[in-house]
């Protein structure tokens, strides 16, 4: 399948030659190379990519799982080509980022207050200088295969094995002030912390680029108990369930509010953006106007709040505000991961298709996925394979990232991914 995919994608492959001169490994995100050497897209529409070479894929990656209404979805374009006439970037406060805050307090169960990032990455560094400012603690607690972006402190214990430096750069601090606590296991969880005294536990409540891996509600349960106990904030980390598992996120979803929740990705409406929400008491923090050195904690940015950005997110929000085409999604998923489990079952695979809502990825191992260390023994060759038979069929989902169904998605793209499914377990059943 591999032969197949470099015989469609010559034009891609001069670019990826062309990249590697410029760009490191041939591109401006580690996570988005693959082997050979990955596509380069020309355009997408719907559910649609369209590499350089005219190849169209059906998209199940959907901007890092960004793009709930698929690309470029009218609602959304007709209100960002009205505001690029109104100016790109003010530098100023403006009304669009007070109607986002209002609508992200209005659909968040947990929110009252809200701040602007560019990205999830710097949401998450923000908000953890936050936990930090507000509780006078240094530590965080984080769990394995918890993926918060790039920043020091929380890129740690995110690959197995998680002894081993995420990047190299960190200091001893960033590595020792986090603590790396198993997921799904609230008991060892709660040992690992005695005498810690960590200031916030931050917990993504489903594991993404660990492998899609929900969070048990009595774990999210129990860990609110905890920092009840403990007088220790509990951030949600939402990049990923923020507006895709409910109109107010997975804490709608468990029924478990954090006292922060970092958002990103679909909030931006398929650009740049990330935020930081939780109560007035912690949120006041950021108020320069009541604290000042060496008690405020800073949060800013050039681009924070830019308003085409802010226009995207709301026209977004207000689409899903209902919860309509969320339910619908979580439905749809519910059912294309029983009927890919089935397929794999018949041809005596063995396959974990995982996931919750609208998010699913397959790991191919007997045991039950419950945390990351589970999905990272899975069999990956196996996994890559599956993903780039499905790239050379039309089908496109990073390989071994999750995948997530978007509006755009139409039953016939649906179907397609169960036939190629079904035709890629034929010709690899077990003997
Ligand atoms: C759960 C989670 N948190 C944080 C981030 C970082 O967000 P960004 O890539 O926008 O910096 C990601 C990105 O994939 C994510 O999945």
């Amino acid at each position: 399948m591999v032969e197949s995919y470099i015989h469609k994608t010559p034009h891609s492959k001069a670019l990826y030659e062309r990249a590697k001169k410029v760009l490191p490994a041939g591109v401006s995100y580690g996570a988005r190379y693959f082997e050979p050497y990955p596509f380069y897209t020309a355009k997408a529409k719907g559910s649609r990519l369209y590499d350089v070479d005219g190849n169209e894929y059906i998209d199940f990656w959907l901007g890092h799982t960004t793009l709930i209404l698929g690309h470029s979805p009218p609602e959304v374009m007709n209100a960002v080509r009205e505001q690029v006439e109104h100016g790109t970037h003010y530098g100023t406060p403006h009304e669009l980022e007070i109607e986002l805050a209002e609508q992200v307090v209005k659909m968040v169960p947990s929110a009252e207050m809200v701040r602007f990032s560019n990205s999830g990455t710097e949401a998450n560094m923000y908000a953890t200088r936050l936990a930090r400012a507000y509780s006078g603690r240094i530590g965080i607690a984080k769990f394995e295969g918890g993926w918060h972006g790039g920043y020091d402190a929380l890129q740690v214990g995110v690959k197995y094995p998680f002894d081993i430096p995420e990047s190299a750069g960190l200091t001893c601090g960033a590595t020792q002030d986090t603590e790396i606590l198993p997921f799904n296991d609230l008991e060892t969880a709660k040992k690992k912390l005695q005498g810690r005294q960590v200031g916030a536990v931050i917990v993504e409540p489903v594991l993404g680029a660990g492998g899609g891996i929900p969070a048990e509600k009595d774990f999210l349960k129990g860990l609110r108990e905890y920092c009840d106990d403990t007088n220790t904030l509990l951030i949600f980390d939402e990049v990923i369930t923020g507006f895709r598992l409910a109109p107010g996120g997975a804490q709608q979803y468990y029924g478990t509010k954090p006292d922060i929740t970092i958002l990103g990705k679909i909030l931006g409406g398929g650009f740049p953006i990330g935020a930081i929400c939780g109560s007035t008491e912690t949120m006041e923090r950021l108020n320069m106007l009541v604290y000042k050195r060496p008690h405020y904690s800073f949060h800013g940015g050039t681009f924070v709040a830019n308003p085409v950005t802010m226009t995207a997110g709301l026209a977004t929000l207000k689409l899903l505000e209902d919860g309509h085409f969320i339910n619908d999604l979580n439905r749809t998923g519910d059912k294309i991961r029983e009927q890919l489990a089935r397929i794999f079952e018949t041809q005596r695979i063995d396959v974990q298709v995982i996931g919750v809502g609208s998010i699913f990825n397959t790991h191919f191992t007997k045991q039950e996925v419950k945390n990351a260390i589970i999905a990272a023994n899975a069999d990956k060759e196996r996994l890559f394979e599956y993903d780039m038979t499905l790239i050379s069929k039309g089908l496109f989902f990073l390989p071994t990232h999750n995948g997530v169904l978007s509006t755009a998605h139409s039953k016939a793209d649906l179907s397609k991914l169960l036939v190629e499914t079904e035709d890629y377990a034929r010709k690899h059943k077990a003997p």
